[in-house]
């Protein structure tokens, strides 16, 4: 651990906790909010905008010489440098905008390609989920473990689906996810699903094409509390959409297999 790191992360619960705040805000009062489609059953509203800018504005004081991405504004600058924020401002805008209290707040930090500090915060249940790499993941503050189910026929695994991926895919990870004998849930935001499989509520995710935004905390949060997980950025990388999983080291063998894709080996 380095202080720096450590002062990162509580600057980062911080400014997440203060823009989860917004968003609650605009959540309360979402029926006065003009909603907006990017694509097809892909919302935004200003919300998203709002809370983006709140956290883009207090990090670029905080640490002016960080980049940042953000789902909503894009790149801050072009300099694509070794340290970088990622943002997304709402996960589970869909949720949010039709009054179903399950979406969040996530902001992630990678240094040299490595997501190194991850933090979640579900304002509705005022939940903050945080992981610093080497360090173990916490929600409010307390130590979270990824769940002790070993069986498949016991376990759920989240899973994400966006028009903008191939429905044969999603149909097929569908297919061998209920002929593996496992349940599933669609709950419609990743990053929040991520971390409920960190402190043990889920026992996975298995997603064909997301965001580096949507994930890679949730990614850093679940190895952090005992799981295992695909290297997103990695295999995909920070601005190219990508599938990804992570679950209990029990169902590595399952979960590669539906994916397809390999478990990230711990550095
Ligand atoms: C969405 C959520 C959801 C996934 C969608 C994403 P957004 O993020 O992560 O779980 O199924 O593909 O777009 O758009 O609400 O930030
Ligand atoms: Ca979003
Ligand atoms: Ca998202």
């Amino acid at each position: 651990m380095t202080d720096e790191s450590n002062l990162r992360l509580l600057a980062a619960c911080a400014i997440v906790r203060e823009a989860g705040q917004l968003a609650r805000d605009y959540f309360l009062r979402r029926e006065s909010l003009e909603v907006e489609f990017k694509g097809r059953q892909d919302l935004v509203s200003v919300a998203d905008r709002a809370v983006e800018d709140v956290i883009r504005g207090q990090l670029t004081r905080s640490f002016p010489e960080d980049d940042v991405i953000g789902e909503e504004g894009g790149y801050a600058t072009d300099r694509g440098g070794d340290r970088v924020w990622v943002i997304d401002p709402i996960d589970g805008t869909a949720n949010f905008l039709r009054g179903v209290p399950y979406w969040s707040v996530a902001l992630a930090y990678v240094v040299r390609g490595r997501t190194e500090l991850a933090v979640t915060y579900d304002p509705v249940h005022d939940e903050l989920f945080a992981a610093r790499r080497g360090h173990g993941a916490t929600r409010n503050g307390h130590p979270i473990r990824v769940s002790g189910r070993t069986d498949a026929d016991k376990s759920a695994i989240g899973t994400a689906y966006t028009f903008r991926a191939s429905m044969e895919a999603y149909l097929s990870l569908m297919d061998g996810l209920m002929r593996a004998g496992l349940d599933h849930r669609r709950l419609g935001s990743s990053a929040l699903m991520l971390c409920h499989t960190a402190d043990g509520r889920l026992d996975g995710c298995a997603m064909i094409y997301c965001h580096a935004w949507d994930v890679i905390g949730g990614l850093l949060l679940v190895e952090e509390a005992g799981g295992i997980a695909s290297s997103f950025l990695a295999d995909a990388g920070l601005t190219v959409p990508g599938p990804t999983f992570a679950g209990t080291p029990a169902l590595r063998g399952a979960l590669e297999r539906l994916t397809g894709l390999k478990t990230a080996t711990q550095r």
